[in-house]
Parts: C-alpha cells; structure tokens; sequence
C-alpha cells in the first residue's frame, strides 16, 4: 500500500480526525449545506464512541465520509495501520478498497442484496475474500446467523426476498463476521427485534475488548451505554445562501 506517513510519533490511536469538514453544493439551489465543520476528534484501540444529534445533523454524513464514501472539503482522517499512517481524506481508492476490505467496517440499517446470492454466502464473503476455506467459511456465517435468529430455512435462500429485519441480521452477520480495526455503525439496531439487538451488543463488547474501535449511531442508544466511553454531538446543519440562515 502506498501510505503517507506524517511523520508523528506512535500513538494507540487508531483514528485522528483533524479538521474535518463537509459540505454539499446545492447547485440547483445555490445554497451551500454545512454537514459538519471543523470537526476534531481521536478515536483509540477498544473505544466505543457515540455518535448524537437531531436528524439532519450529520451523523451519517460524517460515518459516510470516514468510511470515504464521500469526500471531505477540508480536513483530515488520519488512520493508523500497521504499517504506518495514512491519511484517509486523500488516499487513492485503490487503498481505500483494500483498507475495506482488510479493516474498516460499516454497518447501516440497509442490506445491499445481490441478487441470486444465498444468504450464507453472502455471509460467508468477507472470510472467503480474507483466504478462509469455503466449508469454514460457511460454517461460520451459519454460527453467525444462527447468532442473529435468522431461521435455519433461510439460510440457502436469496435475502432480497427476505424481510427488512431478516435483511438486517444479515447485513449485520456479514458486517461483524471478520473483527475489523474500525468500525462504523449508522442505526444498526433500528429493525431489529430485542433477540437480534441483544446478540449485536454482545457482539460489539467482544469486538471491543478484542480492541476494535468504534463509532456509532444507535436507534436505542441505552442498549449500548455500558460500552460508550465518550459522546460526540453534531449540531444542526446550517444552510447558506445569503439570506435565510437557518442555524439551529
Ligand atoms: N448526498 C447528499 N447531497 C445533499 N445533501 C445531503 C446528502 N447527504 C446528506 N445530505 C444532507 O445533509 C444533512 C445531514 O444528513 P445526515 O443523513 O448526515 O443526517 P443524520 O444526522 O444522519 O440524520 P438522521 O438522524 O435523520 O439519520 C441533511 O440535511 C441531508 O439532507
Ligand atoms: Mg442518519
């Protein structure tokens, strides 16, 4: 991988968020959309971090833009690997693929279902990719499942047949199946039955004391304050055009 180190001494940090901004242009309406501005914050090994604020806020803006499905206007993210630091608002989409694929997870409350793939498959990926055996691989993405009360006789069967919470635990299978370094969570809880969401917490606080780092939005956040160690609240966004600021 083609890291840019900056050059800082080590530190356990596994994210340093330095100045992070986003906007979007609104260009049909000439307005500018604040998301977030100027948004400082580090995030370690092992820490669980609550993301808060209204709808609109920004939180999942601000997952979408660590995760680089959006870019930032100003600012950096500086994720440690093992191999050095690297900063993830300019790095090339190539490293990003394959930070995605080794380390950086994200779990939303949709289920991007491929067509014609059976449900343990779609499970099983992350580990197959990872150079797991096929048997094995299906073998723990059937625990999995199992783990998130998706009924045996689905197991085979396509997902984008399913329910939206049946989608969801296995989105959420597919998600927490390999540990990851990072973890971002948008909602993961907000379609899923008590059984589901307990499974999930218990999950998350294996993941956490393995050392993943996590950051978060959560439908019921009481479900996971014994793993919180800190919160960020994003404001209400601002929107600009010249006139009728709306600032909340
Ligand atoms: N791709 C986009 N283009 C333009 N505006 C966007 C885009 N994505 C988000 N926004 C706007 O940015 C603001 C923040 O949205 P975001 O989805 O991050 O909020 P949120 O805090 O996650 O809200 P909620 O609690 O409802 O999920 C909203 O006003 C939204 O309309
Ligand atoms: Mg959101």
């Amino acid at each position: 991988m083609n890291m840019q180190l900056n050059g800082r001494p080590a530190k356990a940090n596994v994210l340093r968020v330095d100045g992070l901004s986003k906007q979007f242009e609104m260009h049909h309406l000439k307005r500018t959309l604040y998301a977030f501005e100027n948004l400082d914050f580090e995030v370690n090994a092992g820490e669980f971090i609550l993301l808060k604020g209204e709808n609109g806020a920004g939180k999942s803006t601000l997952l979408r833009t660590l995760y680089r499905s959006y870019l930032p206007r100003a600012g950096h993210i500086y994720y440690r690997t093992a191999e050095g630091v690297i900063d993830l608002a300019s790095a090339a989409d190539v490293d990003i693929s394959v930070l995605r694929r080794r380390e950086i997870g994200f779990v939303t409350q949709f289920l991007n279902a491929r067509p014609r793939v059976a449900a343990e498959e779609v499970v099983a990926e992350p580990l197959r990719l990872a150079g797991t055996p096929h048997a094995e691989a299906l073998n723990e993405a059937r625990r999995w499942l199992a783990a998130f009360g998706v009924k045996r006789q689905l197991w085979p069967a396509y997902p984008s047949t399913f329910s939206g919470g049946e989608q969801q635990k296995v989105n959420l299978a597919r998600a927490l199946i390999l540990p990851q370094r990072l973890l971002l969570l948008d909602e993961p809880t907000a379609s899923l039955d008590r059984d589901a969401r307990q499974a999930l917490v218990d999950r998350l606080a294996q993941l956490k004391d393995a050392g993943v780092a996590m950051i978060g939005v959560f439908h019921h956040p009481e479900d996971v304050q014994h793993l919180v160690d800190r919160e960020i609240y994003l404001k209400a966004i601002k929107i600009e055009d010249g006139e009728d600021d709306v600032a909340e």
